[in-house]
């Protein structure tokens, strides 16, 4: 093997450990992350349970997702309710879901029929317990940034670029 030849297996050779090398950290770093799972719930066991009943009853999932679970011909672009109770507070989520006109708090980019309805004709028992749990449904701080942004996206149908987590800052 000539001099050159020999530089130039040892450099692919080099590359190939450093590239191993990072993958391995990064894997690391990842699983670290996945630990925690990003949303969590401060309700009881109880409450979760009451609070699903009423959100089946008004057939919320026919627009937004929630624990994952969502309508497989669910084509609207609602924002997901996970995490909803870390970007708005108990008052406002009564307010909105109480209003008889919710686009007049959160203007509303779609057509008419996707949007979000009204609900101020729904019993007081079931709106509280509905409002409470939304209120109790949090996500983890280093997951919020993603999650105003995943909001952001489906209000406002931009890119949302403001949210943007630079790699590595999580
Ligand atoms: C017809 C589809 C539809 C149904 C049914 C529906 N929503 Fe919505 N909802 C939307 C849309 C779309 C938005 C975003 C605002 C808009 O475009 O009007 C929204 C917004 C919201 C928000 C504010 C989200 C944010 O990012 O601040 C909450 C909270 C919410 N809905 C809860 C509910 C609950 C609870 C139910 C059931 C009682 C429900 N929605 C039923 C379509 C729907």
């Amino acid at each position: 093997m000539r001099k050159g030849e020999r530089n130039i297996f040892l450099g692919i050779a080099l590359t190939i450990i450093a590239l191993m090398f990072f993958n391995g950290v990064r894997q690391q770093q990842a699983s670290t992350q996945d630990r925690t799972l990003p949303f969590y719930t401060t309700s009881t066991d109880q409450q979760n349970r009451q609070a699903m009943n009423v959100y089946r009853h008004y057939d919320c999932k026919s627009c937004h997702a929630l624990w994952t679970v969502k309508d497989i011909m669910r084509t609207v672009p609602a924002p997901a309710l996970d995490g909803i109770g870390s970007l708005r507070t108990r008052d406002w989520l009564y307010k909105y879901m109480t209003a008889t006109k919710p686009q007049e708090i959160l203007p509303s980019r779609l057509k008419a029929e996707f949007r979000m309805p009204s609900y101020a004709t729904m019993p007081e028992e079931d709106m509280k317990t509905l409002v409470d749990y939304l209120a109790s449904l949090k996500a983890q701080d280093w997951y919020l940034n993603d999650l105003r942004r995943s909001e952001c996206r489906k209000l406002t149908g931009d890119s949302c670029d403001q949210f943007k987590v630079p790699a590595g800052k999580r």
